[in-house]
């Protein structure tokens, strides 16, 4: 096994070093397969490595694996099957396999690469396919926030034709939302000039879902003024309580007004796979993002964002520069897209529809809702939890511990706080309507039932001992 003479050469053969990562990732790939006890404190050699300068030399390659291993073991991964604080993602093991050898080749996935654009372009349309979305094109992006902003610069351009040459300086844009949508449509619309005081949050429903009837008010008011609507977010699953809003009324109110409406489906679109009814309508959106990163299990990052209009995008990105080639334009990523470095994302959503099968991934997705749906039945009987007054729509489900004799909101902050110290199970508290929440999310495919009971087990354990000791 000669390697040719050349710099940057490792102390062991790549075939070594490869073997030994492989033996590294097995091991974590085991120690995700069951919950660990609890979380391990940072050692004496991670602190040593933490505070090291630049190393002038090198150390041999095993020894750094080694010591990066021992850095990844100590630091919280998601995948492990009792996290449950935010939006998780899973480390499917074949995503990891699929970024490791997409990284191998390091395609630039900027300007056609052959037979790679070509399953970019595929993969994009078996995602749309899984959740039912009729898409006539898209790209893989860094997740949400990229998707939602890509989305969004779409409808700006066609609601304003020219804007994104001449700017936004004689207009009056808005874009319309739910109260509960995700912050990185706000943070879009700041970027896109349209400003966040433009961005319109419409009040909820007694399901926490965008009410359509104070849309097409807030609409037409709108419109009386001189503003121009430039779209509406609606969102496929809150990142607060996983709610859906009601597509299809909310494609009633923008379809006589030609307003673009576009769905949020980052965390929550692949459940449209297993449970349609609640997405009606989602084939009438202008666009939709979906992360593969957080539901269909892949690793970070893994964003799609998708239009059923033909050629949106690149009205809204493409540009007529020297250095690119233009007798393809359909294949150029850059064109449609904010970025131009891009890495083969969508290999790894692409192997893992292989590897697995739409149906296993259904069934996954199935076992998550049906996770949620059983901490909400037993916490609900329980005397010392509470939770909220409808079941959950999607994978998340809010409880709180209120025992006799305790401040609810200081009680459950305290509690968030103790369980993340505490380490067996990891949450994250929420506010909902100005109250502490603890706020599960079920997006793994490695939890359990009894990772779900052990949830609660753990939050009323460590609930008690704070009310015992008056916090
Ligand atoms: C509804 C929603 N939209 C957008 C995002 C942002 O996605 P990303 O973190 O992939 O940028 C999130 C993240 O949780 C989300 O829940």
């Amino acid at each position: 096994m000669n390697e040719p003479e050349r710099p940057l050469r490792l102390d062991a053969t790549r075939e070594e070093a490869l073997e030994h990562a492989a033996k590294l990732v097995a091991e974590a790939w085991r120690s995700f397969d069951r919950f660990r006890p609890e979380e391990p404190a940072l050692d004496d050699r991670v602190r040593e490595l933490i505070r090291g300068a630049l190393p002038e030399e090198p150390v041999p390659v095993h020894e750094a694996l080694d010591d990066a291993a021992r850095i990844l073991d100590e630091s919280i991964a998601q995948p492990r099957p009792r996290y449950f604080a935010f939006i998780g993602s899973s480390g499917l093991e074949i995503g990891t396999i699929g970024d490791l050898l997409a990284q191998t080749y390091d395609i630039n996935l900027a300007v056609d690469a052959r037979a790679a654009t070509v399953v970019e372009h595929q993969a994009v349309r078996w995602v749309a396919e899984f959740v039912g979305y009729p898409s006539a094109g898209g790209a893989f992006t860094s997740g949400g926030t990229i998707s939602n902003l890509t989305a969004i610069a779409v409808a700006r351009e066609r609601a304003l034709p020219g804007s994104r040459h001449r700017g936004l300086a004689a207009s009056h844009p808005a874009v319309y939302c739910s109260e509960e949508v995700h912050y990185s449509v706000t943070r879009a619309v700041e970027l896109l000039g349209i400003g966040s005081d433009n961005l319109r949050a419409i009040p909820l429903d007694g399901l926490r879902r965008m009410r359509p009837d104070l849309l097409a008010e807030t609409i037409d008011a709108d419109l009386a003024a001189g503003v121009t609507p430039v779209a509406v977010i609606a969102t496929g699953g809150t990142t607060l309580t996983g709610a859906v809003d009601p597509i299809g009324e909310l494609a009633d109110v923008c379809g006589p007004r030609d307003v673009w409406l576009h769905v949020d489906g980052a965390y929550g679109l692949p459940a449209a796979a297993v449970r349609p009814e609640l997405f009606d309508g989602l084939e009438r959106a202008d666009s939709c993002s979906i992360d593969a990163h957080k539901w269909l299990y892949v690793p970070k990052a893994c964003g799609v964002v998708m239009s059923r209009h033909a050629g949106v995008f690149a009205g809204a990105f493409a540009h007529e520069e020297g250095y690119l080639p233009h007798q393809q334009h359909e294949l150029h990523a850059a064109d449609i897209t904010l970025e131009y470095s891009r890495p083969f994302r969508a290999l790894k959503a692409w192997l893992a529809f292989r590897a697995h099968g739409a149906k296993q991934f259904r069934d996954a997705i199935a076992k998550n809702l049906d996770e949620a749906e059983f901490l909400y039945r037993h916490a609900q009987a329980t005397e010392d939890f509470e939770v909220m007054e409808a079941p959950p729509q999607l994978s998340i489900t809010p409880i709180r511990h209120m025992p006799d004799g305790v401040v609810p909101n200081p009680h459950n902050q305290a509690l968030a706080d103790a369980i993340q110290s505490d380490g067996r199970v990891y949450l994250a508290s929420a506010l909902i309507d100005g109250d502490v929440w603890l706020r599960p999310c079920f997006v793994n495919f490695r939890t359990t039932e009894d990772d779900v009971l052990a949830l609660m087990d753990v939050a009323r354990a460590l609930g008690e001992r704070l009310a015992r000791d008056g916090a």
